[in-house]
């Protein structure tokens, strides 16, 4: 079978970037593997945990279902672009702050799609927070405290930061 490769651009954290691709790519793949973005981690490789989830123009997206080829062009941000500089971003810090993080595999993912809630929903409610994460499993915490941490970031966005 032949596999044509091609040279695709990729806008990744703001940065454009140039990669040979080959159709069957997985976006998890170029991100880890060709531009050594490690902060997305893959678990489940099924779409039932969200540890690979980056936002695609914003949207929550597991990065092991999705061909590389798909998300050209488009705007990509890991957790690597999250920081603004070595200032956490607020959703970090909170998670840092209430204790949210255990092993960490899961919160790259959490926090990206606790962003992209928070981003469409300044104010979510308890219940709201849970159905945002849904996607997202945690082998560690039991939740409440990532739950807590979105609240306090939710809050801490309100308030300019
Ligand atoms: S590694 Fe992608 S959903 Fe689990
Ligand atoms: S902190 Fe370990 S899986 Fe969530």
């Amino acid at each position: 079978m032949i596999m044509r490769k091609e040279i695709a651009t990729f806008t990744v954290n703001g940065h454009e970037y140039e990669v040979i691709i080959e159709p069957h790519m997985l976006l998890i793949d170029v991100l880890r593997d060709k531009l050594g973005l490690t902060g997305t981690k893959y678990a489940c490789g099924a779409g039932d945990c969200g540890a690979c989830t980056v936002l695609i123009d914003g949207n929550p997206t597991f990065s092991c279902l999705t061909l590389a080829v798909t998300a050209k062009g488009k705007s990509i941000l890991t957790i690597e672009g999250l920081a603004d500089g070595t200032e956490l971003h607020p959703i970090q810090k909170a998670f840092v702050d209430r204790g949210a993080i255990q092993c960490g595999y899961c919160t790259p993912g959490m926090v990206l799609t606790a962003k992209a809630l928070l981003d469409e929903n300044p104010q979510p409610t308890r219940q709201e927070i849970k159905q945002g994460l849904a996607g997202n499993l945690c082998r560690c915490t039991g939740y409440v405290k990532i739950i807590e941490a979105v609240e306090t970031a939710a809050c801490a966005m309100r308030n300019g930061g």
